[in-house]
């Protein structure tokens, strides 16, 4: 049995199969530009965020309906189960899906088929995170927020994601007050690419309570402090890091020395169909690459319930950590 955790940084467009994305594709009478799976696995070479996000958007053509979000949500759910998820806190992009002519409601109830049944089908508690692309405008974002106003009683949070240099947090300070107005927990993507300011930024200006990545915090040691001071919690990704080539290999990874500064990390698998792993594999891979001890793991377990929005529902929160702590590891680690 792998350990207990809570995946908090995870894109469910980003769980999209080459299997599945072949048989929507089938089911829609889309066509991809590519052979086969393997002909798609080809292409999972990246050279940075951008050159993944182009392949991330084209594939979303496939999903077109409500059974197809239910679906996708469906397949992450009993992988994340399988790999000791008990609590996953998911990103949608509904602007990606609205520019394709699908409705945010076809997103948001399709996704909620799967989501409102998942402690019953998949023994995994869920909470959902509408992100904003920050490449697109700011009045693309307040649009994309009155859009969702139907949906608030299934939406916990919002986060931005997307390209993310030239495109500062500050550009959407007005969304993220309107959020917050309405009650709308805040996280953020910052310091994956862009600089330490960013992450900075995201929580002067935005008000996040969680940052998405928050790598880059590194090169500022003022920065540093202040996170491990205000225990704001980091979800990092470190197979995605590598796949990026936001760190070399995975053995450069700085998360040895960040959980030694006393920030508060989390590991998570951002968008696993095509990074090669999910959360599992992300802390098997930290213990193997980083010589992470069982105790860091276990560590990082209970971080990732702490930072959870479970605000709502503390019993659980307990429950869970209870969980964490009575652990007992066997031989493989994830
Ligand atoms: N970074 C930024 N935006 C994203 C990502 C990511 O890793 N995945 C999906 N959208
Ligand atoms: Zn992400």
């Amino acid at each position: 049995m792998p350990l207990p955790k809570a995946e908090l940084h995870l894109h469910i467009e980003g769980t999209l199969e080459p299997e599945l994305a072949f048989e929507l594709a089938a089911r829609n009478g889309v066509r991809l530009p590519y052979a086969d799976t393997d002909a798609l696995r080809e292409a999972y070479r990246f050279a940075d965020l951008q050159s993944f996000l182009n392949l991330y958007y084209e594939l979303m053509a496939v999903l077109r309906t409500e059974d197809d979000f239910a679906d996708l949500a469906n397949a992450y759910l009993a992988r994340a189960a399988a790999q000791g998820v008990r609590h996953a806190e998911i990103f949608f992009d509904p602007q990606a899906h609205v520019a394709r002519g699908v409705p945010m409601g076809t997103v948001v109830e399709g996704l909620w088929r799967a989501l409102g049944e998942s402690e019953a089908n998949h023994g995994v508690s869920t909470r959902l995170i509408m992100c904003f692309l920050r490449d697109e405008s700011a009045e693309s974002a307040l649009l994309t927020l009155e859009a969702a106003r139907p949906y608030l009683d299934r939406i916990t949070g919002i986060g931005l994601d997307s390209a993310e240099v030239g495109h500062p947090p500050a550009k959407f300070r007005e969304v993220y007050e309107a959020a917050a107005a309405l009650g709308l927990r805040r996280v953020a993507h910052a310091g994956e690419e862009g600089p330490p300011e960013y992450i900075t930024q995201a929580l002067d200006v935005l008000g996040v309570e969680r940052v998405d990545h928050g790598l880059r915090c590194v090169e500022d040691p003022a920065l540093v402090e202040r996170l491990v001071r205000e225990r704001i919690p980091l979800t990092l990704c470190p197979l995605s890091n590598v796949r990026l080539r936001a760190v070399d290999t995975l053995a450069d990874h700085p998360l040895p020395a960040m959980l030694e500064a006393g920030l508060l990390c989390t590991v998570n698998s951002d968008d696993p169909a095509y990074f090669g792993g999910y959360a599992g594999d992300n802390f098997a891979a930290v213990h193997e690459s980083l010589g992470l001890t069982r105790d860091r793991l276990r560590e990082l377990a209970r971080n990732s319930f702490l930072a959870s929005f479970l605000e709502d529902d503390e019993e659980r929160r307990a429950r869970y950590l209870a969980e964490v702590d009575a652990y007992e590891f066997g031989d493989d680690v994830s």
